[in-house]
């Protein structure tokens, strides 16, 4: 089955429609595109994620809808989804890319993209991560902190190198979002405050190895309220003023990522951002505008597949066991997050409520509270939108292997991570202090 590392399922699938996209339900079957997952289930097995490449397009296409005023640049945040075909197919479609390390710049390049499109966040910069990033001609530094500025001044200056850096401002505006997914208030430990963001800005105008581009925040993920990102469009158009006052060229100003999913029913941007749009214009109007938007172009491109292996009753609950647990997805247990979960295939028998649980030795392995299912054992259930921190998050905890990542196109579909095999769990490890 695996040829150079790619999987091409050519033949037409026995359950054939005319050509669908995204997720959609027909007769019994839930699809990806013109495929049924069941059959993708069959083919590759589970636990597996599964990846439509038109719902990246299509929500990707939303997104520069929405700005249609303001038409800021966009850089994927890599974080969200950091597999090699997902950061090929935005590539194609003319992303940049937003990193958060060494890997991630790695994973960019190998996938074809381009230092110099790519933009390098993250609070902790390694002198590693620095070094990588100025070799390979990154496009910007985000910086968080006057002494990451002084590293960075200093390894440009080792290597011979001018290093293009912005300033990562917490504009203090909380995000309204969950406590772990919000960045821009003056406690976060990301970014620093307007007033030392002026005093980096006019430091590294005058240096001879920093080449000052300009301001960034980013407010935190998972945002629904349009007034938040406003009231952080104001704080930095004060910024970008003061900063011109001082003489400092301000040459794009980055506003983050953070759309909301609306997982309840799976659609991104149900919020209007039309105000934001226009205010950005208007603030920003001779100031190019940048976005990392992560969570809205890949979540909803996403699913999970999942088989039933027990069923049981606990008391007044009732539990599906499936094989796939927190190591494969955590966003449920680490931020009580709700994804919707379905069968693949309808069936006729009475329905239960209760949990959905893994396999995980630890009371929080549940994928989903207080279901109803008509699922037996043998049964595939699909995670809806796990596209974003879905496999970008997941671990070996229990020593389970990963699962495997699929993507579809039509009615073809490559396998785009191998499942991992038992002995590939401990191949670096070694037994020490034996006589
Ligand atoms: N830019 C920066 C600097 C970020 O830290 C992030 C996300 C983004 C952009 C992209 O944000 P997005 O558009 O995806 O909201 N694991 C959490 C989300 C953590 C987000 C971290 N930073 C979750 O599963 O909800």
């Amino acid at each position: 089955m695996w040829q150079n590392g790619a999987v091409t399922a050519t033949e037409r699938s026995p359950i054939h429609y005319a050509t669908m996209s995204g997720f959609s339900r027909h007769d019994e079957h839930l699809f990806v595109e013109n495929l049924p997952l069941v059959e993708v289930a069959k083919r590759f097995g589970t636990p597996c994620y599964v990846y439509s490449k038109q719902v990246l397009l299509d929500n990707l296409a939303q997104l520069k809808a929405a700005f249609p005023k303001s038409t800021p640049r966009f850089f994927y945040a890599v974080k969200a989804n950091s597999n090699l075909a997902i950061i090929r197919v935005l590539c194609d479609a003319g992303c940049g890319f937003d990193i958060v390390s060494a890997g991630e710049l790695a994973r960019v390049l190998a996938a074809g993209g381009d230092a110099s499109k790519t933009v390098f966040s993250g609070v902790g910069k390694s002198a590693d991560d620095i070094k990588a990033a100025l070799q390979a001609g990154i496009g910007c530094f985000n910086v968080e902190s006057a002494q990451e500025m002084t590293r960075i001044e200093s390894i440009a200056e080792a290597d011979q190198k001018m290093a293009p850096i912005a300033v990562r401002v917490t504009p203090d505006v909380d995000g309204d979002t969950h406590r772990f997914l919000t960045t821009g208030v003056k406690e976060s430990k990301f970014g620093v405050p307007p007033a030392t963001a002026l005093a980096m800005a006019q430091q590294a105008a005058s240096s001879a190895h920093i080449n000052f581009l300009g301001f960034a925040c980013h407010l935190g993920s998972q945002i629904c309220r349009e007034a938040v990102y406003i009231s952080a469009a104001q704080a930095m158009v004060e910024l970008v003023k003061q900063a011109r006052i001082a003489g400092i060229t301000v040459q794009h100003m980055d506003m983050g990522g953070g759309f909301a999913v609306d997982y309840d029913n799976g659609s991104t941007l149900d919020i209007s951002l039309a105000a934001y749009d226009a205010t950005l214009a208007d603030f920003f109007s001779d100031t190019p505008v940048w976005m990392e938007p992560g969570r809205s172009i890949t979540a909803t491109a996403g699913v999970l597949l999942t088989t039933v292996e027990y069923m049981k009753p606990a008391g007044d609950k009732y539990f599906w066991l499936v094989d796939a647990g927190m190591n494969d997805f955590l966003r449920p247990m680490l931020y009580d997050a709700m994804h919707r979960i379905e069968m693949v295939k309808n069936t006729t028998t009475p329905p239960l409520t209760g949990d959905v649980a893994g396999p995980i030795c630890e009371s929080a392995d549940i994928l989903g509270r207080n279901c109803t299912l008509t699922a037996v054992t043998g049964d595939v259930l699909a995670v809806r939108d796990v596209g974003a921190y879905g496999a970008a998050m997941m671990s070996n905890y229990n020593s389970h292997p990963r699962p495997c990542e699929v993507l579809v196109s039509g009615d073809k579909v490559e396998l785009v991570r191998k499942r991992e095999l038992i002995n590939d769990l401990f191949r670096d490890e070694c037994i020490a202090f034996v006589d």
